[in-house]
């Protein structure tokens, strides 16, 4: 980027410095291993996501069936609610190796060709944010995925010549939180296209419950439940606050969590708010409201009124707060709902000429 100073007037400095968010969905660092302990080894151990784990089911049981490979598979959806765990459920299920890359990883055509040779039939090839592949590397994967070949050229100037190899069959199961990014040709060599929504606060519930058993801390179902409610929908931002309630409770009562200290851990140390909104989420929401009125507003003009990236407001601000109906997207800008001028304690104006109630009939994705 030529510009290393954004439109923010921030420098990447600053932003490295910033405290990673409780309530982010991305995984943070010294996380992975306990993350991964704590992952369901089989669709039946997945809790929540019915639909997309009742369809997962019949597609492996077909494919079971069938003595036939698994259908590659693209799953999408915001950060932390389960598509590295269930690229390991798949593999596991259908009895075959997991190989796991992701799109800025592999640098080079040559890089993937490398790793597609090594793979077995019934492997499964885990390709985390996919929508980074570079186009050389993109194009490679198109015949492997369709035709399960590699042609690749040997030799140089007048005596090179194109040879195709034959690659065993193999899964692969792509992940992005953004599909759109996804080009068209790799997109149609999916067979399976599937998205990730956020969970209701009874499957957080349970896949807390089920963690804390693991972990060894016992805890009140009201207690898990006020935790769940201020985790986002989000998995893996339910796991950090059980660690972290899980720590507080042990320096201040004892180590057993009852609802008044997971509580007070989420709001006074953790500064989450009964729904799960920080202070991120609230200088996005107070920034609409009281500078713009409300919206419409453009997301650059939004973000640079806070001093954040548009793309940190896209990412992770933005579908929680959709989720909660805090806020619309219209042809002309994002909106505040009243919804969230309730949230945030700041009177809805109600405007005469009603200027949102045409535009927001129209959404835009
Ligand atoms: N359906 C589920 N049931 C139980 N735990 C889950 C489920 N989905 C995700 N998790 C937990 O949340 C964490 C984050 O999930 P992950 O698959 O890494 O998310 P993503 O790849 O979508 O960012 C995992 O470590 C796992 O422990
Ligand atoms: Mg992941």
């Amino acid at each position: 980027m030529a510009d290393e100073r954004s439109h923010t007037g921030r420098s990447p400095n600053d932003r490295k410095m910033a405290p990673p968010r409780p309530v982010a969905g991305e995984e943070q660092s010294g996380e992975q291993k306990v993350d991964h302990a704590l992952r369901p080894r089989s669709l039946q151990e997945m809790i929540g996501q019915n639909q997309l784990r009742d369809k997962m089911q019949i597609l492996v049981e077909a494919a079971r069936k069938r003595e036939e490979t698994l259908d590659h598979v693209l799953l999408y959806g915001p950060p932390g609610l389960g598509k590295t765990t269930l690229s390991h459920i798949l593999a596991n299920e259908m009895g075959g190796n997991l190989k796991v890359t992701a799109g800025p990883a592999i640098e080079k055509a040559g890089d993937l060709a490398a790793i597609l040779t090594n793979l077995r039939k019934g492997d499964v090839l885990f390709i985390d944010e996919i929508h980074r592949l570079g186009r050389a590397v993109e194009e490679i994967l198109y015949p492997a995925m369709e035709d399960f070949a590699l042609d690749i050229v040997v030799g140089s100037g007048p005596g090179a010549r194109n040879i195709r190899l034959n690659l065993p069959k193999f899964t692969i199961v792509g992940a992005t939180t953004r599909l759109a990014l996804i080009t068209a040709p790799l997109r149609a060599r999916f067979g399976v296209v599937e998205r990730f929504d956020f969970y209701e606060v009874e499957a957080i519930q349970q896949i807390i419950t089920r963690a804390a058993q693991l972990l060894n801390v016992t805890m009140d179902a009201d207690a898990a439940e006020e935790i769940a409610r201020r985790a986002r929908g989000t998995p893996r931002v339910g796991l950090r606050l059980l660690r972290r309630v899980r720590d507080y409770a042990l320096v201040r009562a004892n180590g057993h969590i009852e609802k008044s200290v997971a509580e007070e851990a989420l709001s006074l140390m953790l500064q989450i708010d009964w729904l799960g909104l920080d202070d991120l989420d609230k200088r996005v929401l107070e920034a609409l409201i009281k500078k713009f009125n409300g919206g419409p507003v453009g997301l650059e003009t939004l973000a640079a009124s806070i001093s954040e990236e548009a793309d940190t407001i896209m990412d992770v601000v933005e579908p929680y707060l959709l989720q909660l109906g805090f806020l619309d997207r219209t042809p002309r800008g994002r909106v505040a709902t009243r919804a969230a001028y309730n949230h945030i304690g700041i009177a809805y104006p109600e405007r005469p000429e009603q200027p949102g109630l045409f535009d927001n009939s129209v959404r835009v994705a």
